[in-house]
């Protein structure tokens, strides 16, 4: 290994080593690896930008009342990636009326919790799965 190789290394392992101070476990499992990320088949989609400048846009495939598959694409942070993952996940195969009452204190529960400068992205991500459920009753009236 020459220098350059392992000083990356170095600073990788630092940086993980901050990233594991601040965001719980499950975050990091959801950030690296997410779920459901990128454009599905949908009939009910929005798109959100939240205080931070950043942006979630959610896809939702929603069959007699139930949500049968959902995605969604972010430009912003890890919490962000963590959150939209999450917040599929749960969403899936749930009632649109169940989805409707998932607030951010719940996705950031099932998360392990989030750090005070993240709550937003919680919000941003519940808020853009609202939006999705109310643009699609909008077109069914
Ligand atoms: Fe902008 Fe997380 S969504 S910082």
């Amino acid at each position: 290994m020459d220098e350059f190789d392992k000083w990356a290394r170095e600073m990788e392992q630092k940086i993980m080593e901050e990233v594991e101070k601040t965001y719980s476990p499950i975050v990091i499992k959801e950030w690296l690896n997410p779920s459901n990320i990128g454009k599905i088949e949908f009939n009910a989609h929005a798109i959100i930008t939240g205080t931070c400048g950043d942006t979630m846009e959610m896809y939702l495939n929603i069959e007699d009342g139930i949500i049968k598959d959902a995605s969604f694409l972010t430009d912003g942070c890890g919490a962000t990636i963590a959150c939209g993952s999450m917040l599929t996940k749960l969403i899936k195969g749930s009632s649109v009326e169940e989805a409707k009452n998932l607030d951010s204190d719940f996705l950031i529960k099932k998360l392990g919790g989030l750090p005070e400068e993240n709550i937003h992205c919680a919000t941003l991500a519940t808020l853009t799965l609202k939006k999705a459920i109310e643009n699609f009753e909008e077109n069914e009236r």
